[in-house]
């Protein structure tokens, strides 16, 4: 029996294996390219439970047949030597053999036992928070990283996680400030900067967003690619809204699809949604949907996470490949009907009808968009993801009133985006000319709070105000400090253009 760096008890007699579960810890944390360090802890004990326990989950977070495939043996082994392990150990092996029987209720169930009775077990709640995550479950992602502080206040990944679980939270302030913090015990904890990082994309903070996750770009080049791609996707974001097409198209190249690992899910997912994005502002991607296809035809058949579904059969559908689209929608339909009690509802009440939905809107039939969407939109949490990457579904929803000239439709769901301080996506302006639009001289609260239909309003009533660039800008500035200012007046500006109002 040995210790290791966070004091807990591993059993095994190699100092080697040790050596290898510390730095799997930090390199797992970390999101650095080193995790696979672990192996040659199993090399040098290939009886350390936990050790092989790290390994599984090593590739079960891959979310992909292959990598579920080369869990396998190491869950075996795992499962093997697990008798004459800590109850720790044990507990853990459980959790890590749940999470690839597909029992994730079962698996999160062990990582608040091991939390519970061993708070020094970071990588427990780092499991925890994973599947929290894709539960859509935010305040218990918060929770299970807080309820261990109190035994790891000198260790910054835990304020890293905490930071993002309050910024999932909408607690923004405190988020940032847990994240500054735990940058200042470590500037190169990449987690604690991407934490900071959703705050300043929630609150329009474009330049401080970029200036922020630029100046600490140099430390990526020690992440993994999940995460070296996910952060220059978050500074790919901020590019859009400020319209500079140029810019994101580079980081896609450069640093999204450039240095993705391309068979990977995760890497996948990041480059669809940032696609998706710029062909809503009416950016020609080029070829780069039909370039995904080669990766994506493995997707097909594995159906790891409805949210990463989503993304693909929308890269399938706007590449064009039919067929494939046709057979992947099959067969999300047949696992949904065969899926486990747990996921069941999910899949067939959610992932299923939203999956309609955005084919609909990529297929352009805007219609059928707005019908299967909306009667998802309100349960899109269960599916996972980040405020910011699930975001995209509301943003193909609003899109696709627009596209069908529902205005008033468009303007109630901006209206609740405005009101709950959301982000609001600047979508494309159908028309160049200058824009007419009616607003009353107050704050954007108030305006979201005061649009009626266009029988309540008097023409005299209103009071107009031509759009330009600079107008624009200062107006939007009044409106709200949590919104994207511009990106809303254009916004606006387009409804507008396009018969709706905004009324005083
Ligand atoms: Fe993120």
């Amino acid at each position: 029996m040995l210790r290791d760096t966070q004091g807990l008890d591993v059993t095994t007699d190699s100092p080697l294996t040790i050596a290898a579960i510390n730095r799997y810890t930090d390199q797992a944390l970390a999101y650095g390219k080193d995790a696979v360090a672990i192996f040659k802890g199993i090399e040098a004990d290939p009886e350390c439970a936990i050790a092989n326990a790290h390994a599984a989950a090593f590739y079960l977070c891959h979310e992909c047949a292959e990598s579920r495939f080369k869990a396998v043996p190491y869950l075996e082994a795992a499962k093997k030597y697990v008798g004459k392990a800590t109850e720790r150990e044990q507990l853990f092996v459980a959790a890590i053999v749940a999470w690839a029987e597909g029992e994730i209720e079962r698996s999160i169930a062990y990582s608040e036992e091991i939390t519970d009775k061993y708070p020094r077990d970071i990588i427990a709640v780092q499991l925890g928070q994973y599947h929290y995550f894709y539960q859509g479950n935010k305040e218990a992602l918060l929770q299970i990283a807080e309820k261990v502080l109190p035994a790891n206040r000198e260790n910054h990944y835990l304020h890293g996680m905490i930071a993002f679980g309050l910024e999932q939270c909408h607690r923004l302030g405190e988020a940032e400030a847990v994240g500054r913090m735990a940058l200042k015990m470590n500037r190169n904890d990449p987690w604690a900067q991407h934490a900071v990082a959703h705050v300043m994309e929630m609150q329009g903070r474009l330049e401080e967003g970029i200036a922020w996750m630029e100046s600490h770009a140099d430390t990526w080049e020690n992440c993994n690619t999940m995460l070296y791609t996910h952060n220059w996707w978050h500074i790919a974001l901020y590019y859009l809204e400020k319209e500079d097409i140029q810019k994101v198209l580079e980081i896609y190249d450069i640093h999204l699809w450039g240095r993705a690992w391309k068979e990977s899910p995760k890497d996948q997912v990041g480059v669809i949604s940032l696609l998706l994005r710029l062909e809503l502002r009416k950016v020609n991607v080029g070829n780069r949907w039909q370039e995904l296809v080669p990766y994506l035809k493995r997707r097909i058949h594995e159906h790891s996470l409805p949210f990463n579904d989503l993304h693909y059969i929308y890269a399938l559908a706007r590449a064009g490949e039919a067929d494939l689209l046709n057979e992947m929608l099959l067969s999300m339909q047949a696992y949904a009907n065969a899926a486990n009690r747990f996921i069941k509802r999910t899949w067939s009440e959610v992932a299923i009808p939203t999956a309609w939905g955005i084919v609909a809107h990529a297929q352009g039939n805007w219609e059928k968009a707005t019908l299967e969407l909306g009667s998802t939109l309100s349960c899109l949490h269960t599916l996972g993801g980040s405020h910011a990457q699930r975001d995209l579904f509301e943003q193909v929803y609003l899109d696709a009133w627009l596209q069908r000239s529902e205005n008033l439709s468009a303007l109630r769901l901006l209206e609740k985006r405005v009101a709950a301080h959301r982000y609001v996506p600047s979508i494309e302006l159908m028309y160049n000319q200058q824009k007419v639009i009616q607003l009353p001289a107050r704050k954007a609260a108030q305006v979201a709070a005061t649009v009626s239909p266009p029988s309540n309003l008097k023409t005299e009533e209103k009071q107009r105000i031509t759009i330009d660039s600079d107008q624009a800008t200062h107006w939007t500035d009044e409106l709200s400090s949590h919104s994207q200012g511009l990106a809303l007046a254009k916004t606006y500006a387009r409804i507008v253009a396009m018969g709706g109002y905004i009324g005083v």
